[in-house]
């Protein structure tokens, strides 16, 4: 009787990277689902305001941290703050390929740096379950389609995708050194899109690297053409193809894998999932999608490829679809389309 008197206490997890683009529609999720979320962010490339977005969405603004994971005083100040902490989802990290070209230091110290600090301080104060933002980039150019989780790592081709294979491996190794804490690894393909209501998108600084950003960019007026880079590969139109998901989709598998975790559901202690939807896009079939979604023509011509670029990747998502009991549920029309609404709300136009 006494049990059923007590109330009930909600999990209480920390995201980090929480006001970035997939953390904040993560966020939301886990709200939504009934966790307590707490957020710690150094703002390097996202917007406190983001907190605002996930509070009308979800009536609750989650308490939030604007520190440096890589300062480890600071994040002992969260964990003597918050109490028990029941899960991590581990998002904030550099994420531009070029800029870790360039930086290659500044990406091993604050990716790897950050991570081994969360490792160290969930250990101390008993939390038990991870989850890590990993990335399709893992697998390299992989020889057959579509990738499984056994498909091979391949060597990295920059120091950004280095930092999310070595990350994997630092926490495999920790996990096996730890009877009690366990980690999901999510290999996410492409995330695209916003949330439906328009509160939270993608903010990227600058001039967007990633497709979807700069197509949108381009059709609101702020970029005077797209470029596809390259039709000449031995695709069936020639452009790149990749798997792409949209965000809200990819927030869900978050809670679904923490869930997994936190109910000790999970096979192993270390366990990697992909994340896309199974089907393979070219940026000619993208470009045409938004164009189908959202009535506008979009001013686009082909330029030479970039370097870097794989040339073909799409998921195997059965595992996930099985072992999380999730699977994407909205369209590339969809994802495109709530995009569009995004890129409008953000620079004030209907
Ligand atoms: C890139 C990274 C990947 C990283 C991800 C993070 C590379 C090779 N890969 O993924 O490691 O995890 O970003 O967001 O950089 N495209 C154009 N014109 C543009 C922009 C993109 O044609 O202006 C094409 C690209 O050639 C590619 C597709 O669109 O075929 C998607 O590009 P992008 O959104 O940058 O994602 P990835 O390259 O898949």
């Amino acid at each position: 009787m006494a049990d059923l008197l007590e109330p009930v206490m909600k999990k209480k997890v920390i995201v980090t990277g929480g006001t970035g683009y997939i953390g904040s529609h993560t966020a939301v999720e886990l709200i939504a689902s009934g966790f307590e979320v707490v957020i710690i962010d150094n703002l390097c490339n996202s917007d406190v305001t983001v907190l605002d977005g996930i509070r009308a969405i979800t009536g609750i603004k989650p308490v939030f941290y604007d520190y440096d994971l890589c300062d480890m005083a600071k994040l002992e100040e969260v964990f003597a703050a918050e109490g028990k902490i029941d899960a991590i989802i581990h998002f904030a990290a550099f994420k531009a390929v070029g800029e870790s070209v360039r930086k290659p230091l500044d990406y091993y110290r604050n990716n790897l740096g950050s991570l081994i600090n969360l490792l160290a301080v969930m250990d101390k104060h008993g939390t038990t379950s991870l989850v890590f933002s990993s990335s399709c980039t893992v697998y390299g150019q992989p020889d057959t389609l579509p990738v499984t989780e056994s498909s091979p790592v391949r060597e990295a081709a920059s120091p950004y995708g280095y930092t999310k294979q070595a990350g994997e491996v630092i926490i495999r190794d920790t996990m096996a050194a730890r009877a009690d804490q366990k980690a999901i690894s999510l290999r996410y393909f492409n995330p695209i899109g916003a949330h439906p209501t328009a509160h939270i998108g993608e903010l990227p600084r600058g001039v967007p690297e990633n497709l979807v950003p700069f197509i949108t960019q381009t059709a609101i007026g702020l970029r005077d053409e797209l470029k596809v880079f390259g039709n000449d590969y031995d695709t069936p139109d020639g452009s790149c193809i990749r798997d792409y998901l949209h965000v809200v989709d990819l927030a869900r598998a978050h809670v679904t894998a923490l869930k997994r975790l936190l109910e000790g559901r999970n096979r192993s202690n270390f366990e990697v999932f992909n994340l896309g939807t199974g089907t393979g896009v070219s940026v000619l079939e993208a470009i045409a999608s938004f164009e189908r979604a959202t009535g506008i023509k979009l001013n686009y011509s082909i330029t030479s490829r970039r370097p870097g670029d794989i040339e073909k990747i799409w998921a195997d998502p059965s595992l996930a679809n099985r072992e999380l009991n999730w699977k994407t549920e909205i369209t590339l029309d969809e994802s495109m389309e709530t995009a569009w609404r995004w890129e409008k709300k953000i620079r004030n136009k209907s």
